[in-house]
């Protein structure tokens, strides 16, 4: 059996920053089920928001972000996160993220971007490309710490618990089951100390910008551990996502509206007017509302994004990685307005803990998107969750530090079980299942709620999780197996958060309960299966 002195599941923003600082400790392992730069860091484009002009404030900051989040942010953990930011961001600097600059009057200075819900330029960035860069530089400094071992291809089952063993009067976090992709052997690893930073589970609707690593594994196990979920039906969609049949969950930056791009209907009409007085770059709830609102009156199957009055050269410039995607496609975007459509993009809820990542079990922390701090509320803030998982993982490594429980005498950790293992021959209904629940969210639990329709997804959600559960217990678990499981439970806690939020407010919008109810206005949705 291995151990480690910090266990730590993803190697995004979160994971990484983490591991970096912990390992300073201790040893460590970093857990990621593909190669290690598959993460939604990596694809992240706008940028990190960060206070780090004359012309803005923290104050500001912090401002925007409550009044983004719709009245659901916690306002100390906000402003936690708001001042500490510029410290995270000079240390990625000194990893050797170099982010944009300009000259202003022969002085050089950050190039900060803008983004819808923002009152001052306060993206900094690096070119369209911002994760990519991040996630480069973070593991470049990984690779050269000797106690932390990274495993690639290793997917993490489920946790390891005081009360799964039968010591239910303290229940905490013993340590995790890790699927090795290549033998196919589950392995067990005893940690005091393990951090889920999985991030979201956009893949849970049929459409999203996230990559295929979002399905929600983390709050998956979390709850399977007993571990308070909450806020999951605040889920963000973007609005602006490639629309073409062969670009699978290509985003378009909301920095092209912040740069000028505007959005347009089917008859080139500026429609964002008619619904906020902010028009394209009002908040992305918002947005994607109206784009929503406005592709079912048209019957179109699309809007479209139009930067065209911008120079050809500025757009090539400012937006290298999404020209030249865009023209793979045959979009010239300097030329032609690009057609898009909203995707789901973020998770705003998760495992519920501190702004220390700390969790309702003992022993297990939860950083970066895969946690609910307070931060986000009911609707984020664009370009806050990177900062998050800067911040948070920061946190979470000062505060693993603190709460190292005292020695006890070791409980034996079960090797992991079987049963009565075969080969998973029927993959079609794994493959049905998967589509199956990433249609019916897409169809029942999408930008518009109503009741009937969450009450229809829930009944079909629960057939499916029984047959899945049937599966898990006959055959062997297969990588497939094991997300199809996690999405079906992610689904299932979306569906059941938002049958609890009886009012529309922030991403939650529904038509049974249009307005924000007094009653219950400004509660979190708190889930445990406990
Ligand atoms: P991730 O970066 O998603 O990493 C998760 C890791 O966990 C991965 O390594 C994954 O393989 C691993 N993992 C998951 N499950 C398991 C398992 N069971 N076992 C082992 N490993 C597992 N935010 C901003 O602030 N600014 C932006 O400009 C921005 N742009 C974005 C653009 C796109 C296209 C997308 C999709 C998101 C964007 N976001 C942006 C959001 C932001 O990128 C994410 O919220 C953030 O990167 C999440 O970081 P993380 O470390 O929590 O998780
Ligand atoms: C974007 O670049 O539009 C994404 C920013 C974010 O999700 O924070």
């Amino acid at each position: 059996m291995k151990e480690y002195d910090f266990v730590v599941i993803g190697s995004g923003i979160a994971g990484l920053s983490f591991a970096l600082k912990a390992a300073k400790h201790g040893s460590a392992a970093v857990i990621t089920k593909r190669k290690a730069a598959e993460t939604n860091t990596a694809w992240a484009q706008g940028g990190i928001a960060c206070v780090t002009s004359d012309e803005d404030s923290f104050e500001l900051h912090v401002r925007d972000t409550l009044q983004a989040g719709a009245g659901l942010c916690d306002e100390a953990v906000v402003r936690t996160i708001v001042t500490e930011g510029p410290e995270r961001i000079r240390e990625l600097a000194e990893l050797g993220v170099r982010f944009d600059e300009r000259e202003i009057s022969g002085l050089r200075e950050l190039d900060l971007g803008k983004e819808g819900g923002h009152s001052k330029r306060r993206v900094l960035h690096v070119r369209d490309a911002t994760g990519k860069e991040i996630e480069d530089a973070l593991l470049r400094k990984l690779g050269r710490r000797s106690n932390v071992h990274l495993l690639e291809n290793h997917m993490a089952v489920d946790l390891i618990t005081a009360a799964k063993l039968g010591f239910a009067s303290e229940d905490r976090c013993l340590g995790i089951y890790v699927l090795d992709e290549e033998s196919g052997d589950v392995e067990t690893i005893r940690s005091d100390r393990i951090v889920l930073a999985t991030g979201g589970c956009g893949k849970v609707y049929l459409y999203t910008t996230n990559p295929d690593i979002a399905t929600g594994d983390g709050v998956a196990m979390a709850w399977r551990a007993g571990v308070e979920i909450a806020n999951m039906e605040f889920i963000q969609f973007h609005p602006t996502c490639l629309f073409h049949p062969q670009a699978k969950s290509f985003l378009i930056s909301e920095a092209v509206r912040g740069e000028g791009g505007i959005l347009r209907n089917d008859r080139g009409e500026d429609f964002m007017k008619r619904y906020d007085p902010r028009g394209s770059l009002a908040p992305r709830d918002i947005v994607a509302r109206a784009i929503d609102a406005e592709i079912k009156r048209s019957g179109a199957k699309c809007v479209f994004l139009d930067i065209t009055h911008r120079s050809p050269e500025f757009v090539r410039e400012r937006f290298p990685h999404i020209y030249q995607t865009c023209l793979r496609f045959g979009i010239d975007m300097s030329k032609q307005a690009i057609p898009v459509v909203p995707a789901a993009h973020y998770q705003c809820g998760g495992i519920n803990t501190d702004v220390n990542g700390v969790t309702s079990l003992p022993g297990l922390y939860a950083i970066g998107e895969v946690g609910c701090t307070g931060l986000h509320g009911a609707n984020r803030l664009a370009s806050n969750s990177l900062l998050e998982g800067l911040v948070v993982a920061h946190r979470a490594a000062a505060a693993t530090l603190r709460t190292r429980p005292a020695r006890k005498q070791k409980i034996t950790l079960p090797e992991w079980q079987s049963g009565n293992v075969q080969d998973v021959d029927e993959l079609v209904v794994i493959y049905h299942n998967w589509d199956e629940i990433r249609r019916l969210m897409w169809d029942y639990v999408g930008i518009v709620r109503t009741d009937k329709r969450l009450q229809r997804a829930s009944a079909r959600l629960r057939n499916l999780q029984r047959e899945i559960r049937e599966f898990y217990w006959n055959f062997k678990v297969s990588v497939d197996l094991l997300e199809l499981r996690n999405l079906a439970a992610v689904a299932a806690l979306i569906v059941d958060s938002a049958l609890c939020r009886k009012e529309s407010c922030g991403l939650h919008y529904t038509l049974d309960y249009p307005n924000p109810d007094d009653r219950q206005f400004r509660r979190d949705t708190l889930l445990s299966r406990n």
